[in-house]
């Protein structure tokens, strides 16, 4: 299968500011409005696999409300302990008022 853009929301479902938990097949991916852009992110932090969703969002990065690491919007990089590894990035687009997220489907 190809790499393809799903269409996941419409764009005011995510006013600035907010964010919103959406699965496309198995993941579950965080659209975040942030900064005045749309970031799409993994939902499940990578220390211990708890939902971001209800974490504090800032300009530039969103805190995992279990243990307080937070993780870089846009490269999804961990930038305080205690996770280690990044979370998951999307690139996300809006078209015709809707948000789509691009899905990278990994060769078997
Ligand atoms: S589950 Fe996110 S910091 Fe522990």
């Amino acid at each position: 299968m190809a790499d393809s853009f799903h269409r996941v929301l419409s764009a005011a479902e995510v006013p600035p500011g907010t964010k919103k938990a959406v699965q496309v097949g198995d993941r579950c991916i965080l659209i975040c409005n942030s900064n005045q852009r749309l970031y799409a992110i993994s939902n499940i932090c990578t220390h211990a696999e708890k939902p971001l969703e209800r974490g504090r969002m800032s300009a530039t990065w969103i805190a995992c409300p279990t243990h307080g690491a937070r993780f870089d919007l846009a490269t999804g990089k961990a930038l305080n302990p205690p996770a280690v590894k990044p979370i998951a990035t999307y690139e996300v687009r809006v078209v015709d008022e809707w948000i789509e997220v691009l899905i990278k489907e990994v060769a078997t």
